[in-house]
């Protein structure tokens, strides 16, 4: 059974894993090279990572031990960089690296080397990367600029001392195009007066001030500083005291213009990362819609807006320098309230397939999507369709030999209805619309594994679907062994999701709960092929 191999595998000794290393690193490097990979493949030893149980066919996670926030995301000569949280030691949180990867299209991935390590000023968390093309810093030179990175240092020593001036933010620089990288000696660039969460710097190029623009979290506000050469900063304004949630520390802040879809309007969007107070509980991400002016963000917003209402996306953050004028958006999917816990063994967490942000009005509210990519077509290998309706209070089944590793998609006019996926052993993951409460819920208290942190299973997850237009509407589901992505009207609204199941699901169940014909229209299944 397909789901046999997926058992966990305990091959790899500290003796043969140097060895191992580097055979998967050059395996992953084949891939988008103009060679015969199965050949190549075929003559090396097996290697069994990336078919352990849960692990993800077709997101990103790391070749083993911990990750967790995407970072410095960056797009330069033909490359999108992705740099992460990375503790290269263990499978839990620990003094934190960055990780390093690289795609052309940003659905197949290449595994680099570890791209910054902890130093004397600290360990390295959270931030962002530009390609700083006028070599403003100083650090390139005019015919090859610098990639610059720019990340909070965390001085642990001086947070065990019980300071609160322990996070300070450093630069780092690559004339290689991220495959090297040395630290600014001048380090830190940002010194911290006194307080304790001052972290996750954002950098952009703001065109309207020709300066670099720069947003960190401070506590649960964000601040905003100006430089023109990435090294010198000077404070500007703070935004968030008094809106938005407030339920935890904020982190991993975001900042960016965007035009809203079918119009020449501009707005700007921040969005912010919030651990605890969600509102499923836990770590989420919400967003603001307003204006910048170079120097201070506004927003008339009154209401909590969020990017995804399930449980398991989280310090997102979007693509610097994107070629095709996309805002990319990339999360860490998972929860800090259970994040150390999951059950994987080799490695911890995965990344959100990458997703187009974009903002829709309706009446005098402005709402940010969020949608696959459509690169991810490319992948998808349809294998079932249908059209069908079903009668008041009926059930339909639709089998499929692995609903674990596939995208599902249909549309309906209807907001009254179950569907659910499940395996042999009576494990369910349960999705509902219920028009009357005007609300989309997630049950994946029976998915499988659920007991290994109480947060995991407890609640029913809620996403109001208030807003949503009336008639028909897409629904669109990614399922990649140990997650679930759902997109709702082409990514109005969304939830994410991880699940454990013990064995692949096998079967859809759709229920007809409304008094009403239930209609399905273009129902389709498509196996996701693996992108390692
Ligand atoms: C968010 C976060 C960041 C921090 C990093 C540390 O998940 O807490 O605020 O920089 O993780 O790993």
């Amino acid at each position: 059974m397909y789901f046999y191999k997926m058992q966990p595998i305990n091959m790899r000794t500290h003796i043969i894993y140097p060895f191992m290393y580097l055979l998967v690193l050059s395996i992953f490097s084949c891939k988008n090279k103009e060679v015969d990979i199965n050949t190549e493949i075929a003559s090396m030893p097996e290697v069994s990572f990336f078919k352990e149980a849960y692990r993800p066919q077709y997101h990103f996670t790391p070749i083993e031990m911990w990750m967790n926030d995407p970072n410095g995301l960056v797009y330069n000569n033909g490359i999108y960089h992705m740099f992460y949280q990375y503790y290269p030691e263990d499978i839990v949180w620990g003094p934190m690296h960055w990780g390093h990867a690289t795609s052309k299209d940003l659905v197949y991935w290449e595994h680099k080397p570890i791209a910054l390590f902890p130093d004397e000023h600290g360990y390295i968390f959270s931030g962002s990367a530009v390609v700083d093309k006028n070599n403003s810093s100083g650090l390139g030179t005019q015919d090859n600029p610098p990639l610059v990175a720019i990340f909070t240092y965390h001085d642990i020593n001086k947070e065990k001392d019980g300071t609160d001036d322990f996070q300070t933010q450093g630069i780092a620089y690559s004339l290689d195009n991220g495959d090297s990288w040395n630290k600014y000696l001048g380090n830190p660039v940002l010194g911290n007066e006194g307080i304790k969460d001052f972290r996750d710097p954002k950098v952009f190029w703001h065109e309207g001030t020709q300066s670099w623009i720069l947003v960190l979290v401070a506590g649960d506000y964000a601040q905003i500083y100006r430089s023109d050469d990435l090294i010198s900063w000077t404070f500007l304004s703070e935004f968030g005291k008094d809106v938005g949630a407030h339920g935890g520390v904020w982190e991993c802040p975001d900042l960016f213009p965007l035009k809203v879809s079918g119009s020449g309007e501009e707005k700007w969007v921040l969005i912010i990362s919030i651990n605890p107070g969600a509102p499923n509980g836990g770590s989420g991400t919400q967003y603001f819609i307003g204006e910048f002016d170079g120097s201070t963000f506004t927003s008339d917003q009154k209401e909590e807006k969020w990017i995804d209402w399930g449980t398991d996306n989280y310090a997102g953050i979007t693509y610097n320098n994107e070629p095709n004028n996309q805002r990319i958006f990339i999360g860490w999917m998972s929860n800090w309230a259970y994040a150390r816990d999951t059950p994987t063994k080799e490695w911890r967490s995965a990344m959100t397939v990458p997703r187009s942000l974009s903002l829709i009005k309706s009446g005098n509210s402005y709402e940010l999507t969020n949608y696959p990519l459509e690169n991810f077509g490319t992948i998808f290998k349809s294998e079932l369709k249908k059209d069908f309706e079903m009668a008041v209070g009926t059930s339909e089944t639709i089998s499929f030999d692995n609903y674990n590793q596939a995208e599902i998609r249909f549309k309906t006019p209807n907001r009254n209805f179950e569907f659910s996926f499940n395996n042999s052993l009576s494990e369910q993951l349960v999705l509902t619309f219920d028009g009357n409460q005007e609300l989309f819920l997630l049950d994946r208290s029976k998915s499988g594994k659920t007991t290994f942190k109480e947060e995991f299973g407890k609640n029913i997850q809620k996403l109001p679907i208030t807003n949503i237009p009336d008639g028909e509407i897409e629904v669109r589901v990614l399922m990649d062994w140990s997650s679930v992505e759902i997109f709702i009207n082409n990514g109005q609204r969304v939830m994410t999701a991880q699940i454990f199941p013990n064995e692949n699901y096998t079967n859809l169940t759709f229920k007809n709960s409304s008094t009403d014909i239930l209609t399905i229209n273009e129902f389709e299944v498509s196996a996701a092929e693996p992108i390692w």
